[in-house]
């Protein structure tokens, strides 16, 4: 060691590159303690060569103890994740009783080897701490005992209200930093841009505003063109505002079609006048006729891109008949919770998702119990998109972000019962953002005040009335009378004895004129008539026909 400088003299720490005065040689220097984290602070380096001497020697020790305890750290949180513990400490034990025979049989060459890794590795993740965004200032870098500054005060607790529109603070570029513990902070409260919307939305270019997240940036998605959406959160987090961003955003598009199952009988009663499907009771019979449409819908879908484009876009919806449909099912646990018949509903319903993309379709499910039997992984891996609001634990964080979020540190059961609005988001690319919903005010029936999501719901239904798309309005006869003509055309094939017709024998057996036939078939959901093979013409099929009455 080098002789202490004297007291005031000017020292340089070059591993912090700061200038300090040096204290004097009689206080007590408190010994670094490695490993602990309490705050403590490594000796400042005594200016001159020697202090150069030092720097390095000092810098990799504070790496190597940094290095450390990110791996520790990393560890821990891995063995203790919820409903992997057993499992990981046992394979915990077999790894290190298997490095230990091994050391021992070539030792003392075997320990050498894995002491040198080991310090290698723990080198490599110090410097990645350093580097980190969430690692100690470069200040602190001096001293890997020293405590973590202090997070940036979550922006959640800005006093803006939620009541008022706060624009949004300008967007910064960089990443938002990954908590590993404590308080997550999110984004500044925030009132819904559709709040006061008079004009319509286009739901195939316009994106839904989720929310801001904490850099001040808003966080959106285009909806079609990904297959779905799950939303999560223990009762009181905000599921619902947070459901109503995208339903408020697809109801003010006319032409968009809204499909709603509500197993809570209240959540979605102010879309039930222009809902094109309403299912508001936890039956698992008119929730099974309700999978069952889809997926003709979709055979139907299908059919109809055929051979003529690859998806279902927001040019050519029109002639395919395919506008946009948002199926959403609220409090899905009362659903698939109900035994068997429940679990395989929602694996159809996982099936059809992973379909729905190109169809223009797109399903979101919200429940308050994240958990695999209410959302078996198949559905959780094909609803893409991610809202995580504050759930019971890492487990059920895991379940919405997926697999492995929460050793990363993003776990929703960080947020607190008073960070309302409080969510992940995690689209198909990329690291889940901390966000906060806009706010959208829902009064309880004693309650007086606006009801937001009433008003923009009132100016989406005099919009559709304008474009004529109201459910009652469309003119569209009732699935029952659409389907009778399929039934007539599968009665004359039948009667006929072959599996497919051509479009002249058909009308000319049914008595109808051909044009009128043919939309009459496809309103029904039919696809158009196909060539036949070996005539020439086109024809109808009766596997395609029985396909619409399933
Ligand atoms: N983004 C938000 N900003 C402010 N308050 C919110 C926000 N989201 C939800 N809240 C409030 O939190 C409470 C619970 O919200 P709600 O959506 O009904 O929860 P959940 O559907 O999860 O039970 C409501 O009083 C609501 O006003
Ligand atoms: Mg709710």
């Amino acid at each position: 060691m080098t002789a202490a400088p004297e007291e005031g003299a000017e020292v340089i720490d070059f591993a912090s590159r700061r200038r300090t005065t040096s204290v004097a040689p009689s206080e007590d220097v408190p010994e670094p303690e490695l490993i602990t984290g309490k705050k403590r602070t490594l000796p400042t380096l005594p200016s001159g060569v020697g202090g150069v001497v030092l720097a390095a020697p000092k810098a990799c020790v504070c790496c190597v103890g940094r290095g450390i305890k990110a791996g520790g750290d990393t560890w821990g949180e891995w063995v203790r994740e919820k409903g992997h513990r057993f499992e990981r400490a046992k394979k915990t034990f077999w790894w290190a009783a298997g490095g230990i025979v091994v050391c021992s049989l070539f030792a003392p060459y075997g320990i050498m080897a894995v002491a040198t890794v080991g310090l290698i590795a723990a080198v490599v993740a110090g410097r990645k701490v350093a580097a980190s965004p969430t690692s100690p200032s470069p200040d602190a870098s001096a001293s890997p005992m020293e405590e973590p500054r202090p997070p940036a005060p979550p922006l959640s607790e800005a006093p803006a209200s939620p009541m008022g529109a706060t624009p949004p603070p300008p967007a910064s570029t960089a990443p938002p930093p990954v908590p590993q513990s404590g308080r997550v902070a999110v984004g500044p409260p925030s009132t819904s841009p559709l709040v006061g919307r008079t004009t319509a939305v286009d739901v195939w270019t316009e994106a839904v505003r989720w929310g801001i997240d904490p850099l001040g940036a808003p966080v959106e998605t285009v909806l079609p063109g990904n297959p779905g959406l799950l939303t999560g959160g223990v009762s009181g987090s905000g599921k619902s505002v947070a459901s109503h961003q995208m339903l408020c955003h697809v109801a003010l598009d006319p032409h968009a079609r809204m499909w709603l199952i509500d197993g809570k009988m209240v959540e979605l009663v102010h879309y039930q006048g222009i809902a094109h499907e309403y299912l508001d009771e936890p039956d698992l019979e008119a929730f099974t006729e309700l999978v069952n449409e889809l997926d003709a819908e979709m055979q139907r879908r299908k059919r109809a891109i055929a051979g003529k484009a690859v998806k279902i876009t927001g040019k050519n919806w029109r002639l395919y008949d395919a506008p946009f449909i948002m199926v959403h099912i609220d409090e899905a646990q009362l659903y698939t919770l109900q035994g068997k018949e429940g679990q395989r509903l929602a694996q159809r319903l996982a099936l059809l998702a992973s379909q729905c993309r190109a169809l223009g379709i797109f399903v979101s499910v919200a429940t308050q119990r994240p958990e695999d039997s209410v959302v078996p992984p198949l559905l959780c891996n094909n609803l893409v998109l991610k809202l995580a609001l504050r759930s019971e634990d890492a487990s059920q964080s895991n379940t919405i972000l997926g697999n492995g979020m929460a050793g990363r540190g993003f776990r929703s059961d960080r947020f607190t019962a008073d960070q309302k609005g409080a969510a992940y988001y995690r689209g198909e690319v990329g690291d889940p953002i901390a966000l906060t919903t806009g706010f959208l005010r829902i009064p309880d029936e004693d309650e007086g005040g606006p009801d937001h999501v009433r008003d923009i719901v009132k100016v989406a239904t005099e919009l559709r009335r304008e474009a004529g798309t109201l459910p009652d309005e469309d003119g569209r006869p009732s699935r029952e009378e659409r389907l009778e003509v399929v039934s007539d055309a599968l009665e004359a094939i039948d009667a006929a004895g072959v599996d497919r017709m051509s479009r002249v024998r058909l009308a000319e057996a049914m008595g109808w004129d051909g044009d009128e036939l043919r939309t009459a078939l496809t309103t029904a959901g039919v696809c158009s008539p196909h060539p036949m093979d070996g005539v020439s013409g086109r024809g109808w099929y009766r596997a395609d026909l029985e396909a619409v009455m399933r």
